[in-house]
């Protein structure tokens, strides 16, 4: 895989010029400079301002700034500006506007406003790709290519007439006939019997629930359609300007669940993604860190780019908190810890006008005479200094499975609990693991599983036979594995697996469960040893289970909650948690599962919010200590501070909301 060429920790962030007079450009990258900001990322939402009318190009502007970057030594991530169509294209061309679930049309006059089927949207997108291609394949500034914009944002799914026949082609493709696909759908339920291709719609607006494969088979189709756009623009690239690195920034946020990624990552050269806090969360930090974790996994274990985050407010949220000072900081290193090497805001330059004029920046309307912008001018001199340990990977022996496509069919139509999230077990995992200071990878169940000492298998309702299987072979090869409630329950179609829960994981574990007794959003249950929520079922342990922990209350009293099946011959033990145990309940029991696994925490007894993580590499360690609590605390550590510029002997004092970042001697 190419890499993104730096050999700093780069910062940076979209840059917008065309949003301002010249003059401001050159102040620009006089500011850039003091802040040490290394690269841009340019031209994303520039196509009316390239390409006015069809085929007439101006870029005259674009080449005064590139060449400007350049003379200022700032790096390019040169956009393929396709991320929205301008308005003169689908004027001509309503037929590229996406279509909603009620057949409504999404009209221009926002941004991505673009079927991701379109033959008509990607035939201009892909001669604005081949013009740029063209025309700045060797400019010295160009370092990287970005591909259209955080693909899915808004325009997914599309229901519209034209995805509908890509639909019909991509099925012929996955199925050998309609026969096998009324297998797959399990269309003898409510007579949905297909008898030619030619039936088969999107899943619109129905009268009541839609077929869940049918939904499913939608999102994975979705998500390859915009694959599929992204390699067109990809093909353009390669043959017109071979050796630059290829980008598209994924989203990998709680709260974006499109497009399947593990797909996507054989198609750039460098793994990107966007971060966004989101206030509303019950725990945004944990997200943070798990958003973090999950882009590492999706990178295999290198060093990846964030894209995007803020320095401060956003202007999506229903009330748009600006961050604590220091806080843009902290979170800039927060992603740095679990393994990015680039870090990139959205934006350069606050705007002026437009939906995105109260979103932060690092240049905030205020001007630089802010203290904003003297946070990031001082995060700049940190990262000068945390050059050395770019290429340094994150150490982890503990894996957390995320699939997406799991993810799709547990939050399909009539589901035992449509209030359980897909990613509650996942999360209240990480973040107990994550307050115990044990770092966990979370990837996709096909990533190699054997090296890892822990392997969580958290609600992974929906899994195939070959995942099912590799987790067995983690635990043959002697790793713990832990698997929580409604995992394995589904296979590849989403049809469930006969003869008692959890079906793929059955024999694994030891257990036997017939039914499902799922808990509300506001109920409880009395565990022997706390309190379980979302969750509880009817668990039998089979011969040679031990029972650890049972039900204490309701009409499950005193059947298994949490078991173990030890393992024989060098393998791991096989742990099954029914329910979700409270902090405390679930906090013992990993505890016990990780001295069972011999992992050992980055740091032992840090307190409660102090974050730590180790990246590693043939030149030496560097440990992260983020302070995420309003109290000062002291760590035993020794090193040097590279936030400080000092040494650490013995302690290091964290101000509440400090960092340090600590070469290890
Ligand atoms: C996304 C987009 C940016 C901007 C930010 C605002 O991440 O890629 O263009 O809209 O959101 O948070
Ligand atoms: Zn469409």
């Amino acid at each position: 895989m190419r890499s993104w060429p730096t050999k700093t920790l780069a910062l940076g962030g979209d840059y917008n010029p065309e949003q301002w007079p010249r003059p401001v450009w050159d102040e620009d990258i006089e500011l850039m400079r003091r802040a040490n900001v290394s690269f841009v990322s340019l031209g994303i939402f520039s196509w009316s301002w390239l390409e006015p009318a069809k085929g007439e190009y101006e870029f005259e502007w674009l080449d005064t700034i590139l060449d400007k970057l350049h003379a200022g030594g700032i790096a390019v991530d040169l956009a393929t500006a396709t991320a929205t169509p301008p308005p003169w294209l689908s004027a001509a061309h309503p037929e590229i506007l996406p279509v909603d679930v009620d057949g409504h049309t999404l009209w221009p006059g926002s941004r991505q406003t673009w079927c991701p089927t379109s033959p008509v949207f990607r035939e201009y997108a892909v001669a604005l790709t081949r013009q740029l291609a063209t025309r700045y394949h060797e400019h010295p500034a160009v370092a990287m290519w970005h591909v259209s914009n955080e693909y899915a944002c808004h325009n997914l799914p599309c229901y519209c007439d034209e995805c509908a026949r890509h639909f019909r082609t991509w099925l012929q493709r996955r199925y050998p006939g309609l026969e096998a696909l009324n297998d797959a759908w399990g269309t003898a339920f409510w007579s949905q019997r297909y008898t030619d291709w030619g039936q088969i719609l999107p899943p619109r607006r129905s009268t009541t629930f839609n077929n869940p494969t049918h939904v499913l088979d939608y999102k994975r189709f979705s998500s390859d359609a915009l694959l599929d756009h992204m390699r067109a623009e990809r093909a353009v690239l390669d043959e017109l300007s071979p050796g630059v690195p290829v980008t598209t920034n994924f989203m990998t946020l709680d709260h974006f669940r499109h497009l399947d990624y593990s797909q996507w990552t054989p198609t750039v050269d460098v793994v990107s993604t966007d971060h966004y806090l989101v206030d509303t969360l019950e725990h945004p930090r944990a997200e943070l860190a798990y958003s973090g974790d999950l882009t590492r996994g999706l990178a295999g274990g290198a060093p990846w780019m964030l894209m995007e985050h803020s320095t401060s407010a956003v202007n999506w949220q229903p009330t748009n908190h600006a961050k604590d000072f220091g806080q843009t900081i902290r979170d800039a290193l927060a992603h740095v810890a679990r393994g990015a090497d680039t870090i990139g805001w959205f934006q350069w330059r606050q705007s002026r006008a437009g939906s995105e004029k109260f979103h932060s920046a690092l240049v905030p309307h205020a001007g630089a005479d802010s203290a904003r912008f003297r946070e990031v001018e001082e995060l700049g001199r940190i990262a000068g200094r945390l050059g050395e340990l770019v290429g340094s990977r994150v150490e982890s022996r503990v894996a957390i499975l995320h699939d997406y496509q799991a993810i799709w069919a547990a939050e399909g139509p009539c589901m035992p609990s449509s209030e359980l999230d897909a990613l509650t077990a996942a999360q209240a995992i990480h973040r107990a693991l994550h307050d115990r200071g044990v770092t966990a990878d979370v990837v996709h169940p096909s990533a190699d599983l054997t090296a890892y000492a822990l392997v969580v298998v958290p609600q992974l309702y929906l899994v195939t036979d070959e995942h099912a299987a590799a987790v067995a072979a983690a635990a043959e090869a002697g790793a713990e594995v832990l698997v929580t409630y409604f995992s394995g329950i589904s296979d590849e179609n989403d049809h469930v697996r006969l003869g008692g829960y959890p079906g793929a994981f059955r024999d694994l574990l030891g257990v036997r469960v017939e039914e499902f007794f799922p808990l509300g959003p506001d109920e409880t249950v009395a565990l022997a040893d706390g309190t379980g929520t979302w969750w509880s079922e009817d668990v039998t342990a089979l011969p040679g289970t031990d029972v650890l922990t049972t039900y204490a209350a309701g009409p499950l009293t005193g059947r298994p909650a949490v078991t173990r099946r030890a393992g024989t011959d060098g393998a791991g033990s096989a742990w099954y948690v029914s329910t979700l145990p409270d902090d405390t309940a679930l906090g013992a029991l990993l505890d016990d599962v990780l001295s069972a696994a011999g992992v050992e925490p980055t740091v032992a007894g840090l307190p409660r919010g102090v974050e730590t993580t180790r990246r590693r590499s043939d030149e030496g360690s560097w440990l992260f200590l983020l302070n995420h609590t309003d109290a000062e605390h002291t760590v035993a550590a020794t090193g040097y501070d590279l936030v400080a510029d000092a040494p650490v002997d013995g302690s290091v004092r964290l101000a509440p909301g400090g960092v340090a970042v600590l070469r290890e001697d």
